[in-house]
């Protein structure tokens, strides 16, 4: 069974919408294995964002994900990767499909409600770097 990363980001979060973004998983057969509320560190975040280093939205990211609390999650279930991906929508809100989760929550393409792993290769290094949360 596939496992993918998923996070609730902080503007979710203050937005309270852990709840509804949680039963929109579960009703599309993702198990939710592990969930915890933390602030995520600078260190965590720039290691998790690594990709994106060289990329001018890099410090605006790692502030803003290390900006208040958010919701990291292991999702488990069929092609929990891509089911998800496609759960959460576009990444820029404006061209998320109707019915996403970032169509319904999202505020703009930096606040975005969630994060999932883009590949299986992605959620393996993104779950091996949340785990010690979950400690
Ligand atoms: P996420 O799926 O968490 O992966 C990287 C994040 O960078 C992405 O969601 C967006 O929130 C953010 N991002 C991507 N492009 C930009 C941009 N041009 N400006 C600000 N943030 C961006």
């Amino acid at each position: 069974m596939e496992q993918t990363l998923c996070i609730i980001k902080p503007d979710a979060v203050k937005n309270s919408f852990v709840n509804k973004i949680n039963s929109i998983i579960e009703d599309n057969k993702l198990i939710i294995l592990k969930s915890k509320k933390i602030k995520i560190s600078k260190e965590i975040a720039e290691n998790f964002y690594f990709e994106h280093k060289e990329k001018p939205f890099f410090s605006e990211l790692v502030d803003f994900m290390t900006s208040d609390y958010s919701v990291v999650q292991i999702l488990q279930g069929e092609n929990a990767v891509a089911n998800y991906r496609k759960l959460m929508g576009a990444t820029n809100p404006d061209e998320a499909t109707e019915g996403t989760l970032r169509e319904k929550f999202a505020e703009s393409l930096s606040k975005n409600a969630v994060h999932g792993s883009d590949s299986l290769e992605s959620a393996q290094r993104e779950i091996d770097i949340m785990s010690k949360i979950f400690d």
